[in-house]
């Protein structure tokens, strides 16, 4: 296996975590290169369901080195809770590592992640409230805290000096939230270096050269259409899930990775607030819902389903850096008798159509898909196991689909578990 990027291609929950399982077992080496605690990712081994939110799934392998790199955002308390879950089911995290520089979600994040959700009327973004959002704007206002902090108490009495100042007049003034102490934040940190220590790479200079020749994955979290410069701002996520994003927020440079694989799903997901044109507010949308069990895993709401949206995955091939397509939940449709796939969209307004991605979301409530409409197959596919014993109708959609997207489709998952794949 060459050097892999596995990014979600539409809106997140597109089943990455399965892949990055499959495509863990050639890796040496695993890398999350963005988010935090906002991303929930299933993996089915042996019938045994494993969720994880942080911690690379690669972990499930022995002998991988498995880093949560400098891109992510930490949350402590979530981390731990995640960690003693694979230690109770006897998983060995001795191979798991941390960057020094990965940014540290404060309670005050949360809070503010709280506030802002619940006073942002229409602006509502729908976040996980994991406070995802106020980390990164702290990491890019420069008053973040970064895990390498927690094992210097000089740098760690001077950055909070910096930092609180600033962070206590905004919590008090603009949010009317409870300022913190230096000496809250100093204990709060202790519990958090004991917390890390183990896993802490204070060494990963070394560790990434180290590994230069070996397999690298790397594993994104959320997808294409919630990164923060290329999605449906403002209703995304803070981080870059886009390909690009393991360049910055791995440690690894651009030179290092040789594909990018976008996961998507043979319908579209969402959940939160924002446009999504292919959207189905029916029947057909409820039983999506119910064959695919489209329910968050970090927050168990209900999501949103519709119909495949070639518009969005073209764009996510083109901005995602995509080499290829790992299709999953085609499964969903084997009692389908007729599928759609939006092929552009239609403005309501003056009839202009677009076949490229219209960036100014907020138009998007005047746009409606144009699909074409393809005939079902009718059969189970759940243990196919090769792409030529597929139904033809199948086969017909896939190939519409790599034609569409100009983009080849390498990957078709056909159920939850590693053995449900088919490898083109
Ligand atoms: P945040 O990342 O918690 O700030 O949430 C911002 C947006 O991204 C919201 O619409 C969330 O529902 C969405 N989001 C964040 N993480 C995920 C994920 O892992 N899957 C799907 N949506 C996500």
């Amino acid at each position: 296996m060459k050097n892999t990027v596995v990014v979600g291609a539409q809106w997140g929950d597109e089943g990455k975590a399965k892949i990055t399982d499959l495509l863990a077992q050639n890796a040496d080496v695993i890398i999350r290169y963005q988010g935090g605690c906002n991303a929930g990712h299933t993996v089915v081994v042996d019938n045994k369901t494993f969720k994880f939110h942080l911690i690379p799934s690669g972990i499930l392998y022995k002998n991988k080195i498995c880093i949560i790199g400098p891109g992510t955002v930490i949350h402590p308390e979530s981390f731990e809770k995640e960690l003693n879950g694979l230690i109770e089911e006897g998983i060995d995290v001795s191979n798991l590592k941390i960057s020094p520089l990965a940014s540290i979600t404060m309670p005050y994040h949360i809070e503010i992640d709280g506030y802002s959700e619940s006073n942002a009327g229409k602006g509502k973004i729908g976040t996980t409230k994991k406070g995802i959002g106020p980390t990164y704007t702290d990491k890019y206002a420069r008053i973040g805290l970064k895990i390498q902090d927690l094992y210097s108490a000089e740098t760690l009495s001077e950055k909070l000096d910096i930092i609180l100042p600033l962070k206590n007049k905004q919590l008090e003034k603009v949010y009317g939230l409870e300022p913190y102490s230096k000496e809250c934040i100093t204990a709060l940190c202790e519990k958090y270096a004991e917390l890390f220590k183990p896993y802490v790479c204070f060494e990963w200079q070394d560790l990434l050269r180290e590994h230069k020749k070996d397999t690298i994955l790397f594993e994104g979290a959320q997808g294409v259409m919630l990164d923060v410069d290329y999605g449906t701002y403002p209703f995304v996520t803070s981080s870059n899930p886009i390909g690009g994003g393991a360049a910055t927020g791995s440690g690894y440079g651009p030179r290092m990775i040789d594909e990018v694989i976008g996961v998507s799903k043979a319908y579209v997901t969402r959940v939160g607030e924002g446009p999504f044109v292919t959207e189905l507010n029916d029947e057909t949308g409820d039983k999506i819902r119910e064959i695919g069990h489209e329910f968050g895993v970090t927050t168990g709401r209900p999501r949103r389903c519709g119909w495949f949206d070639a518009v969005i995955m073209k764009y996510a091939v083109l901005v995602g850096g995509l080499t290829s397509i790992a299709l999953t939940k085609i499964d969903v449709f084997d009692s389908f008798d007729e599928i759609k796939v939006c092929t552009a969209y239609k403005d309501t307004r003056n009839g202009q159509i677009y076949t490229s991605y219209p960036t100014d979301v907020f138009i998007h409530k005047y746009l409606e898909p144009i699909y074409e409409t393809h005939a079902g197959w009718g059969v189970d596919i759940t243990k196919i196991k090769e792409y030529d014993k597929l139904p033809e109708n199948a086969k017909k959609y896939l190939e519409r689909l790599e034609e569409l997207l100009e983009c080849p489709i390498s990957i078709i998952s056909v159920g939850p578990d590693r053995e449900q794949t088919i490898i083109k």
